[in-house]
């Protein structure tokens, strides 16, 4: 039960974003409202500068909106002072990125460390949980390789991982497949489903691979600033 179900994880009221051109201001955003319950899979769809990398933003509260709100779990981030922020997104959202964003002079298995070390986990739990997610990303051989040994795929699994690693409330990606070819795509959101809807973990993800649609429970469009075009892809 996906819609309906009465824990809203994200909830976006009247959301507008405006960039400043010179003395212009850009609507990139506009009376944008959204809910997305626990456990749900949102796809996100959209023609390239459609606003979808920007609303992710609003979502994580990397950004804050032009006007509206954004509550997530209840709390609204656009009450939270920058620091309250940082530290909200820290324990409670996960991000996967297009192009990885793993630290490269950090190994894997310290680049699955480290959002455990942010969120104080004690070194021995912390260090079962990274073996543990190791294990389930098939990258255990590979633990002390820094990220530009690996593989797209392989740094794509790790980044995965790395997302889950803190048990965070929501998980946002933004296009984590294109940067991937067909095949190795289709494995990474394989993982990605398993790993993160299988631990019932709330997932966003920004994609054009209509592999993506097959798992999702809705496929929401981004056009003219606004969410559009409710498609249910599997019967619920
Ligand atoms: N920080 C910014 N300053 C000015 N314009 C921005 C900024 N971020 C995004 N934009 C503009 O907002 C629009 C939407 O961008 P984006 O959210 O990245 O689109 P998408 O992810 O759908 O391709 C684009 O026209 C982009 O140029
Ligand atoms: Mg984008």
């Amino acid at each position: 039960m996906i819609l309906g179900s009465t824990e809203i994880v994200v909830e976006i009221k009247g959301v507008r974003r405006c960039f400043r051109e010179g003395d212009r201001a850009r609507k990139v955003l506009e009376n944008l409202d959204l809910q997305v319950a626990k456990g749900e899979c949102l796809a996100l769809i959209g023609r390239s500068g459609s606003g979808k990398s920007t609303l992710l933003n609003l979502i994580s509260g990397i950004d804050r909106p032009t006007a509206g709100e954004v509550h997530i779990n209840g709390v609204n981030l656009t009450a939270l002072s920058e620091t309250e922020l940082t530290l909200f997104r820290r324990r409670h959202i996960g991000f996967i990125y297009q192009f990885f964003n793993l630290i490269p002079t950090l190994n894997i298995e310290e680049n699955l460390l480290l959002p455990l070390e942010l969120n104080q986990y004690p070194v021995r739990e912390a260090g079962l949980r990274v073996a543990s997610l190791l294990e389930e990303i098939a990258l255990a051989d590979r633990c002390t390789a820094f990220p530009d040994q690996l593989s797209g795929g392989e740094q794509q699994r790790v980044a995965i991982a790395r997302a889950l690693a803190h048990d965070p409330l929501l998980v946002l990606a933004d296009e984590p497949t294109g940067n991937l070819d067909d095949n190795t795509g289709c494995s990474v959101l394989n993982l990605m489903q398993g790993l993160l809807l299988n631990a019932g973990k709330t997932l966003i993800v920004v994609t054009h691979s209509k592999q993506v649609s097959r798992f999702a429970d809705r496929v929401l469009t981004l056009v003219d600033g606004r969410l559009e075009q409710l498609v249910y892809t599997r019967d619920e």
